[in-house]
C-alpha cells in the first residue's frame, strides 16, 4: 500500500510517499481502508519532535513502527479478525489511532474500541475532522469545563482544530466566548460565533484585567502564575497543549495555586472514549456544530498539508483525502 513516511525529526521535507507492507489485522483487530484522515497539531509535534513530550516514539528518531503519522481516520472496514465482533466488513467507521500514528496510509489496523460507526449524513472528510479536536472540545467545555449559560469562557488557540470545535460548543452551551488567535484568524473566529476576539500578537489575555469562569488553552506557554490573574475567584484554567516548561510548572504548582487562591490551574488529560466521540459526532450530524475544513489535500501532498498547518495558516481542520468520493 501507499503511505507517507518519515525517519527523522525535522521539517515536512523529510516526509515522502512510499510503498510499504499493508498491515495484517490481529485476531481482535479490523483492517480499514482509509478514506480520509485529518491533520492535527500532534502530527506536527511528532514530525518535528517538539515539544520534547512528542518524542515518546523515540528520543533521537522515530522508532521503526512509528514512521507513519496521522491519527484521525474515517474509512471502511475491509476485514475483521477472528475474535473482533464490534465492526463488520463494509461498515463505515471513524476514530483515532492510539499513539498518534499510522493514518497517512491507504490501510490501517485497529482494535477500534473507542471508534464508532460514521453517522450516515457526515462525509468521510467531516468524520475524519472530528476525533481528536472534537473530543478535546467536548471534554474541555462540557465534561470537565461544565460550562453553563452566562459563563465567560476564553479559548486560547481558538482558530485551530480543537479551538474551532470548542468555540462553537461553548456558544451552544450558552457561554459568552472570547477567542484568541492570530490576526489573520479573527474574522474566522467571529464566523464561529465568538463574542469577542483577541489577537495574541497584540494582546496578552492574562493582562487585560478581564476574568473568566473557564480558560481552555491549546497553546499554553506562559508562567503558571499568569493564569490565575485571568480567572474569576472560582475559575478554572485547563492546559490541553503547549510548552513543556508550562506543563511542568502547572503539574508542580497547580495544586498549590488551588490551595492558595481557590482557582484551578491544571493540565487536562483528554481520554478518548466511544461515548465522547459519538456525542460530538451527533452534534455535528445534527448540524449543531460544523467540523470546519479549511483545506483538503491528496495523500501524496501530506508534506504540504503539514507545512500549511505548521506555518499557522490553517483555520479549523486540514484533511487528507486518501480515497475518492470522501464527500459521500
Ligand atoms: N491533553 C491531551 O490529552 C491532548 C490530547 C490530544 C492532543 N493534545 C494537544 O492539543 C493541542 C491541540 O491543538 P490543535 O490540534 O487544536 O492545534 P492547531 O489546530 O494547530 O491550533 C492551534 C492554534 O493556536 C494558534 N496559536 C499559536 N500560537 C498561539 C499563541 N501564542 N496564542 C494563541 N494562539 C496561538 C495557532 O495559530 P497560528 O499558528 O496562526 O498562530 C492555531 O490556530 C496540541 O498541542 C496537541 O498535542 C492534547
Amino acid at each position: 500500500m501507499k503511505a507517507v513516511v518519515y525517519s527523522a525529526y525535522g521539517p515536512p521535507d523529510g516526509l515522502h510517499l512510499a510503498e510499504v507492507a499493508t498491515p495484517t489485522p490481529a485476531d481482535d483487530e479490523v483492517l480499514i481502508k482509509v478514506q480520509a484522515v485529518s491533520v492535527n497539531r500532534s502530527d506536527w509535534e511528532h514530525l518535528t519532535g517538539k515539544p520534547l513530550y512528542a518524542r515518546f516514539h523515540g528520543l533521537f528518531k522515530p522508532k521503526r513502527g512509528s514512521r507513519i503519522l496521522g491519527s484521525d481516520i474515517a474509512g471502511r472496514v475491509e476485514r475483521a479478525g477472528r475474535t473482533h465482533h464490534q465492526f463488520h466488513p463494509g461498515d463505515e467507521v471513524f476514530g483515532e489511532m492510539g499513539l498518534y500514528h499510522a493514518g497517512f496510509a491507504e490501510y490501517v489496523c485497529t482494535r477500534g474500541r473507542d471508534w464508532a460507526l460514521k453517522p450516515p449524513n457526515l462525509s468521510f472528510a467531516q468524520a475524519a475532522a472530528i476525533p481528536q479536536a472534537g473530543v478535546i472540545a467536548l471534554k474541555g467545555i462540557r465534561e470537565h469545563g461544565q460550562v453553563q449559560p452566562g459563563h465567560q469562557v476564553l479559548i486560547n488557540g481558538a482558530g485551530g482544530g480543537a479551538g474551532s470545535f470548542a468555540v462553537q460548543l461553548a456558544k451552544v452551551d450558552g457561554a459568552e466566548v472570547t477567542a484568541v488567535d492570530s490576526t489573520e484568524k479573527l474574522d474566522f473566529l467571529r464566523s464561529l460565533g465568538a463574542d469577542q476576539v483577541l489577537d495574541y500578537t497584540q494582546h496578552d489575555f492574562t493582562t487585560t484585567g478581564q476574568q473568566y469562569d473557564l480558560i481552555l488553552d491549546v497553546v499554553a506557554h506562559r508562567s503558571v502564575f499568569a493564569y490565575p490573574r485571568a480567572l474569576k475567584p472560582t475559575g478554572r484554567y485547563f492546559m490541553v497543549g503547549g510548552s513543556v516548561a508550562t506543563l511542568v510548572q502547572i503539574l508542580l504548582l497547580g495544586p498549590w495555586i488551588r490551595r492558595a487562591t481557590g482557582k484551578q490551574v491544571r493540565v487536562l488529560g483528554v481520554h478518548r472514549t466511544q461515548q465522547a466521540l459519538l456525542a460530538i459526532a451527533q452534534l455535528c450530524a445534527a448540524g449543531t456544530l460544523v467540523p470546519v475544513i479549511d483545506r483538503e489535500y491528496p495523500l501524496r501532498e501530506v508534506p504540504e498539508a503539514l507545512r500549511y498547518l505548521g506555518d499557522g495558516h490553517a483555520k479549523g481542520k486540514v484533511v487528507i483525502t486518501v480515497a475518492e468520493n470522501v464527500h459521500t
